[in-house]
């Protein structure tokens, strides 16, 4: 069975992080992204096919260097497709069935159910659905017996027709991606799925966690929650819930809570709390909270709520 990830996008919200890492390569607890997607997919999923644009020459050099246990194929647009358009590129590497990912968002989706209940309903396409509090920035579905009726896109207060978001994640026949056009920029959830409705298109609601790691926020957050999920299932207590990589080195300092440390950091007297600092990076005298930090960057001052980034700096 196919999987499709979308890792084309442009990670203009976690810029300047993004401007020298594509989001997709950017680490989670250590670990790509991508990388982590894959290998959390069900055995039954061989080959995983990448839809890539934006950071192609990277995610090239990656893959050749890495790997993921799996047959990788890397299919790159000349033009950002949208999410669709980046589907039906890669229409001629699918054989039946096939699991499509947003990459960036990190949930504990149960992949082989939701193909289960997909193929129990004999439907062309399922959704994973979120339940959040208050929808009125998303996009909602009416979901009657397990069957999408109807999307509504930021609905009023009130006038909502249901509490359950589109989670990026798809069960889909082919026969949905040959509905796509051709070389053109379409978004699956806003072009697509909409004229289908009522047609073999259900969704299933899932419980746990769901975070759109598209955000420095949420890149922090996704983090943090897969550190939580690592010390649990490690069974380890963890003290401070810090991660630091086995070639890092620190100094009379205090790390702690959520602190992810990258390959090859240096770090004296330094105070450090919520924060991801990447590779080969240099700290000395600061206090440091809420803030991504790196790779390569020497840092000698305080620092609040920032991304520091090679290629620049930005509060959030
Ligand atoms: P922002 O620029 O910060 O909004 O991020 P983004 O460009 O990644 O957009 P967004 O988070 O909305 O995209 C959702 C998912 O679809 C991400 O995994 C993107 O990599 C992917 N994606 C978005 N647009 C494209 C595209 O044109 N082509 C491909 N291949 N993937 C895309």
């Amino acid at each position: 069975m196919e999987a499709i990830i979308l890792v084309g996008g442009l990670g203009t919200r976690l810029r300047p992080l993004t401007k020298t890492i594509p989001k997709p390569l950017l680490p989670l607890v250590n670990i790509p992204m991508v990388e982590r997607m894959i290998r959390n997919l069900p055995e039954k999923i061989d080959t995983v096919i990448l839809a890539v644009s934006y950071g192609l020459e990277q995610m090239l050099e990656y893959f050749k260097k890495t790997n993921v246990g799996r047959k990788v194929i890397i299919v790159p647009e000349k033009e950002p497709l949208g999410t669709g358009g980046a589907m039906k590129n890669c229409e001629k590497y699918i054989t039946g069935t096939t699991a499509v990912f947003n990459g960036d968002v990190v949930t504990s989706i149960n992949l082989d159910e939701m193909i289960e209940y997909h193929k129990s309903k004999k439907a062309k396409g399922t959704l994973a659905l979120w339940e959040v509090e208050n929808p009125n920035r998303f996009g909602v579905v009416k979901l009657v017996k397990g069957e999408i009726l109807k999307f509504q896109e930021k609905p009023p207060k009130g006038e909502e027709l249901s509490n359950l978001i589109n989670a990026g994640t798809y069960i889909l026949e082919p026969e949905i991606i040959s509905i796509i056009p051709e070389n053109e920029k379409i978004s699956i959830e806003r072009d697509i799925y909409p004229k289908i409705v009522g047609n073999g298109l259900y969704g299933i609601p899932f419980e746990g966690y769901f975070i759109d790691a598209g955000t420095p926020e949420s890149y922090l957050e996704a983090n943090f929650k897969l550190l939580d999920i690592n010390i649990e299932s490690e069974n380890n207590e963890l003290k401070n819930k810090v991660h630091i990589h086995e070639t890092s080195k620190v100094v009379d300092s205090i790390i702690g809570p959520n602190v992810i440390i990258g390959p090859d950091v240096f770090i004296e007297k330094s105070v450090i709390s919520n924060t991801v600092i990447l590779s080969d990076s240099k700290i000395y005298g600061s206090t440091i909270n809420n803030s991504i930090i790196g790779p390569n960057i020497s840092l000698n001052h305080d620092v609040e709520n920032t991304i520091i980034a090679p290629e620049g700096e930005k509060i959030f």
